[in-house]
């Protein structure tokens, strides 16, 4: 017998159906949020040629790529997110009319340092506009995240900051810090960072000490955004002060949406990836350390990069682990267990054709039913029933069949009933099974 390891590879995870069961639960809210919002579903490859990560400059994924040269000799990598290749898709299809609305889920790969929420194989998913430049799509994609929360019942829980990465670099660049790309790094780090760790990175990127307890005040600067507009009016030089009433907009629309009030100005959110060019926002479990949940903002540069057509873009990427992670702090997980609607219990083999009969049947209703494959007992068919958390068991016997009928076990109330052995489906649509 060969010595194999079964353990998965680290930060990668082998989700059992109990498991899965959440996370399939929290992968349909996803989706189904987004087809509320127009969003339509795509299926790009998760294997992708490199430079679509390393044209650009380097940032925080193409350190961490899964790459390598495949047989035939291309420079391929598993997709570590899928911003690049949507704008792939975008520069790749001229006939395609904007606004394009995407979204889907899938995993992506990153060699990372694995953390609680961090993981190695990870799923996303990403909702995109493509082909709109207004602030009407920054809100709507930042109202069809706030809408995910609050289906998961988590709203109270989650904080969404908001930044405009260009406008902090005007005013950073007004106040004399001319090494703003530098400076940028060490602010994305900033919230792991004490103050004077803060000050000491900035000024080994040679900052002066002053400089630096400059960038450290602007960056402190955080509230909900109406309130805040005034101070960033103030800080804004004139050459920008119509990215200040871009996020006076911004904020008036949210407050259309109905999400104003999930929202802050965070001016120390930069976030890591290179093609962002203006809003950028990250949502945050507000009593905790946990990583950020979601991520995204506007990158209206990317899809020209790959070809001549100038797209502007904005959207983001809800990431599931951290989100598993919340709802485990808070008590509510798992969500959703396996669940089976009825597991029909056959008596003995004689009934066993009947009892396949009554599975169709209801299967055909679209209940999820099962029965016994392996000649159990009667008790240990209950047993399984119980723990793949059947709401009925239909226990079929001869003797009961002799008089007509079967009986319906309640798993709940552990009640018994006896019904008419034609009268299934219709018992099952009186208690709202069917
Ligand atoms: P990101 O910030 O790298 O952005 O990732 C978005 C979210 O995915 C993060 O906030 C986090 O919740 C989750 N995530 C990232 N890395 C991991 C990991 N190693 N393990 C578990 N979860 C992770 C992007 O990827 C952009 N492409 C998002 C975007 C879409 N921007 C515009 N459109």
């Amino acid at each position: 017998m060969a010595n194999i390891n079964l353990e998965s590879l680290k930060g990668m995870y082998d989700r059992y159906p109990e498991e899965w069961a959440t996370w399939k639960y929290l992968i349909e809210t996803v989706d189904e949020t987004a087809e509320e919002f127009g969003f339509r579903q795509i299926d790009p490859p998760t294997v992708e040629r490199q430079q679509l990560w390393t044209e650009k400059e380097e940032d925080s994924v193409t350190d961490e790529m899964y790459a390598f040269e495949d047989k035939g000799g291309s420079e391929v990598t598993l997709v570590p997110e899928q911003t690049p290749t949507r704008a792939r898709l975008v520069q790749k299809r001229k006939d395609l009319k904007t606004p394009v609305k995407w979204y889907c889920t899938s995993k992506r790969w990153r060699y990372e340092d694995v953390t609680r929420g961090r993981d190695r194989e990870f799923r996303q998913g990403d909702f995109d506009i493509f082909g709109v430049e207004s602030v009407e799509a920054d809100a709507e994609v930042i109202a069809a995240a706030a809408t995910i929360f609050k289906k998961l019942d988590l709203e109270e829980r989650v904080e969404f900051l908001i930044n405009d990465r260009s406008l902090l670099e005007s005013i950073l660049e007004s106040q004399g810090i001319e090494n703003t790309e530098e400076t940028m790094k060490v602010i994305d780090d900033k919230e792991k960072m004490s103050e004077e760790e803060f000050l000491e990175d900035l000024m080994d990127r040679g900052l002066s000490r002053d400089e630096a307890e400059q960038v450290d005040k602007v960056t402190d600067v955080s509230g909900p955004i109406s309130e805040k507009i005034d101070e960033l009016r103030e800080k804004a030089p004139e050459e920008v002060q119509d990215k200040v009433d871009r996020m006076e907009s911004l904020s008036d629309a949210l407050q259309s949406y109905g999400v104003a009030e999930m929202c802050e100005i965070d001016l120390s959110i930069v976030r890591g990836l290179a093609y962002y060019t203006g809003l950028v926002f990250e949502a945050f479990d507000s009593e905790g350390e946990l990583r950020a949940l979601f991520g995204g903002g506007r990158y209206d540069e990317l899809v020209g990069e790959f070809g001549d057509r100038d797209v502007p873009a904005v959207g983001f990427g809800f990431g599931y682990s951290p989100v598993i992670e919340l709802l485990k702090k808070e008590g509510r997980y798992p969500v959703k267990d396996v669940e089976t609607d009825v597991y029909i219990l056959t008596v003995s083999d004689s009934v066993r054709e009947k009892g396949l009969d009554y599975a169709r049947k209801l299967r055909k209703e679209g209940l999820k039913v099962e029965t016994d494959l392996v000649g159990r007992g009667f008790g240990q068919q209950l047993g399984y029933a119980d723990s793949v958390n059947a709401k009925r068991v239909l226990i079929v016997g001869e003797r009961d069949l002799e008089k007509g009928q079967v009986t319906m076990k309640h798993m709940e109330s552990g009640e018994e009933e006896e019904i008419d052995q034609d009268e299934v489906v219709e018992h099952l649509e009186s208690e709202g099974i069917i």
